[in-house]
């Protein structure tokens, strides 16, 4: 079965229900933030230094896996300011002229969000380079040999610029951005203090051990331990009352096949696939991919990242392998690898 990556319940990618509850439980403040300290310090000295001075923010890229809180930043940083975001994408800005209608609209200190930054077009990423650098865009009036170019002026503003990508942005680009940072997966402890601030908006009764269970198979991510956090309230509802404590966290989360390390049905199906058909590997994606019968792309982009941050699975110029680690989570004892390899072994 082929199911929508984004569709799982440990997804790092917003779906519709999360945009909706990430309104309500999304910090307004830098002081509400929790967790990416350097982040958060670098921001803070930046944003009380412009206000100090009375100008305009200098161009911010932030970067990192999706679902550590780049549009929660974004929207700070405004709210902090007292300016208004525009809030846009690099793939909905199809053409030069949309770019520019937008740009032209901005008042004076506004904040225009791009995220996925990486994937605006040439052109379009032209009209930035004078727009974030001299605040004027340059149009083209005409064509042929008759064809001149205006400079429009702009107000001051400040664009907040977002990627998962930070490789696949030109030079161009990020050399005009003022100030870079980097956003890391978040460690048990701050997804717990995520968690019970989450509770505490939702109405949601939760004890620490029940807090720190969802903490542990939230895969670093705010918004996958939103999401469990939901999940496991509708569940201790219906089963338990209510009140979400260590045994109601753990029974829920299996109830939903997240396991210890937050990997689901999918992940363990990949790992069990490389371990027990291919003798651990090394073995080609492609392969791996059609045995779990997913795209390679889905496998390489949405599946293995998590793996290998996990140390359950590898890498290798002959193909994937899976770690001993993984053997260990599987419940499988390296001495059935050889059995795997002889074949003796079959998949369920
Ligand atoms: N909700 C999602 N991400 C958050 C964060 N970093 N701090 C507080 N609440 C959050």
């Amino acid at each position: 079965m082929v199911i929508n990556p984004d569709q799982r319940i440990i997804s790092p990618a917003a779906g519709a229900e999360d945009t909706e509850i990430e309104g309500s439980l999304r910090p307004r403040r830098l002081s509400e933030y929790i967790g990416q300290k350097k982040v958060r310090e670098t921001i803070d000295i930046f944003i009380k230094a412009a206000r100090e001075r009375g100008e305009t923010l200098d161009h911010v890229l932030l970067f990192g896996p999706p679902g550590l809180g780049k549009t929660t930043l974004a929207n700070i940083i405004a709210n902090e300011m007292g300016v208004n975001i525009r809030v846009t994408s690099g793939p909905a800005i199809e053409r030069p002229g949309d770019l520019a209608a937008i740009l032209t609209n901005l008042v004076a200190g506004d904040v225009l969000f791009i995220d996925e930054v990486h994937r605006l077009s040439r052109p379009v990423e032209e009209i930035l380079y004078p727009a974030m650098e001299d605040s004027a865009i340059d149009i083209i009036i005409g064509k042929g040999p008759g064809a001149r170019s205006i400079r429009l002026e702009l107000p001051r503003f400040t664009i907040i610029g977002a990627t998962t990508r930070a490789g696949m942005i030109t030079s161009p680009l990020r050399d005009r951005f003022g100030v870079i940072s980097r956003l890391d997966y978040y460690g048990v402890e701050d997804l717990v203090s995520i968690i019970t601030r989450a509770a505490a908006i939702l109405n949601v009764g939760i004890d620490r051990e029940g807090a720190v269970e969802i903490g542990k198979r939230a895969r670093g991510t705010p918004r996958v331990a939103n999401r469990l956090l939901k999940r496991v309230r509708d569940y201790a509802q219906v089963r338990h009352g209510g009140l979400i404590d260590h045994n109601v966290a753990v029974e829920a989360l299996e109830f939903f096949e997240v396991d210890p390390l937050g990997l689901d049905e999918i992940d363990r199906r990949i790992l069990r696939i490389i371990v027990e058909k291919f003798g651990g590997g090394p073995v080609g994606l492609d392969t791996v991919a059609a045995a779990v019968g997913e795209e390679a792309d889905t496998v390489e982009d949405v599946y293995e990242p998590y793996l290998m941050q996990r140390g359950l699975l590898a890498r290798t110029p002959r193909g994937r392998v899976a770690t001993p680690v993984s053997y260990r989570h599987l419940g499988i004892d390296c001495e059935d690898k050889k059995a795997g390899e002889q074949g003796t072994l079959s998949l369920e």
